[in-house]
């Protein structure tokens, strides 16, 4: 076994890329697993960190749905980061169970089962979400002093509501469940990493994740009339891949740490950030009126229920054992939208 070799899941993926790139900058070695090795076009810079780190960086192919299908990657590594899941938003979502759900916890059974037969495995990282803490902005509202904390766990969200923080509400309990029924002592360790929504610059060219989506929507002047009134936890993707390695690297690391700013933020603010950035007239300025927004709520395929339960709800957030534990410093999102913004536009240069 190499102490320092990893096994990254999903590592086509927007945060995975970062976890991937870092470790190897702290110069350990990586086992990435991706869906498809032949698809260069979607691993294009993995394949480019193959060669600015020869040697370094071994790509396997795996799939969340195929029973047995890590356990080769994981051979010999120490520490599994596991990332792949999809995540998609919302309104995006036609079948829930199929699209989100079943993924979501077949793949971390399916990982979580090759953990239990690789003796080499001391440390599990799973990226969960914000979204395994709470479905609805509303929610936050039951909890101690309006704040999102780690104590608590999503309980409004189902198949039909909120599928995406269903899926990560029940993968990440069956996580919990499977590595309480290790025999004692345990061999290996959980920590889970709860990001809110997730910016800053992609070095994946064809992510499919739903926080660069949602921006695409915005830069690409969808939304010019203006924005409902949402509010988001928001964190750059440096820190939570940061986050990932920190929570490897302190050996008192334990249980679920939220990566998010300690204050959500209005989609109308990102959007102001963005113009002032963009200089782009395609950016809206204002937020839609909540009466408009119920009224074409359906057109956008959000119902009525979420609409309610989310409109106008900002909270606070307890992000402070990511502050004391991981030593993680928040840059302002500021930079964060700059980086995003600039990250955005070279990848559009590039597929034109
Ligand atoms: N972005 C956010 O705001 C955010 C916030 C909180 C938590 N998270 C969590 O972070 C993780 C990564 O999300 P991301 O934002 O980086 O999204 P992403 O870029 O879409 O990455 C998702 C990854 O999951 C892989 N995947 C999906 N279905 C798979 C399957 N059946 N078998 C194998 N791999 C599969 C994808 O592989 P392909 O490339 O082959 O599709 C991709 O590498 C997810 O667990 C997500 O829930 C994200």
């Amino acid at each position: 076994m190499a102490e320092n070799l990893s096994l990254v899941t999903g590592a086509s993926g927007f945060i995975a890329s970062h976890v991937v790139q870092q470790l190897l900058e702290r110069g350990d070695q990586v086992h990435a697993t991706v869906r498809s090795t032949k698809n260069e076009r979607k691993i294009k810079h993995l394949l480019d960190m193959q060669e600015r780190w020869p040697g370094m960086l071994t790509l396997f192919e795996a799939d969340l749905l195929i029973a047995g299908s890590f356990e080769a990657a994981m051979k010999g590594c120490s520490v599994v980061y596991h990332i792949a899941s999809p995540f998609l938003i919302e309104n995006k979502i036609r079948d829930g169970q199929k699209e989100v759900v079943e993924p979501a916890l077949k793949g971390t059974q399916n990982v979580l089962d090759a953990v239990q037969k690789c003796e080499t495995v001391r440390l599990v990282i799973l990226t969960s979400s914000v979204a395994a803490i709470f479905g609805d902005n509303a929610d936050v509202l039951g909890m101690k002093n309006n704040t999102l904390s780690s104590e608590y766990f999503n309980s409004s969200s189902s198949v039909t509501h909120n599928a995406y923080p269903y899926s990560k509400v029940i993968a990440e309990k069956e996580a919990w469940k499977l590595y309480e029924s290790q025999p004692a002592p345990s061999r290996w360790k959980l920590v889970t990493i709860n990001p809110g929504l997730v910016l800053g610059p992609s070095l994946s060219p064809l992510s499919e994740s739903g926080s660069l989506s949602l921006l695409d929507q915005l830069l690409r002047g969808q939304l010019l009339f203006g924005v409902p009134d949402m509010w988001f936890a928001t964190v750059d993707v440096r820190e939570v891949a940061t986050a990932h390695i920190q929570a490897a690297q302190n050996p008192d690391s334990h249980g679920r740490y939220i990566l998010a700013d300690s204050k959500t933020h209005s989609f109308v603010e990102i959007a102001r950030i963005l113009r002032s950035i963009t200089q782009s007239f395609w950016m809206p300025r204002n937020k839609l009126p909540n009466a408009l927004v119920r009224m074409l709520g359906p057109v956008f395929g959000l119902s009525q229920k979420y609409l309610r339960l989310n409109l106008g709800i900002p909270f606070n957030i307890d992000n402070r054992p990511s502050l004391d534990e991981l030593k993680i410093v928040y840059r302002p999102l500021e930079e964060t939208l700059a980086d995003h913004y600039h990250s955005w536009k070279s990848t559009k240069s590039r597929s034109r």
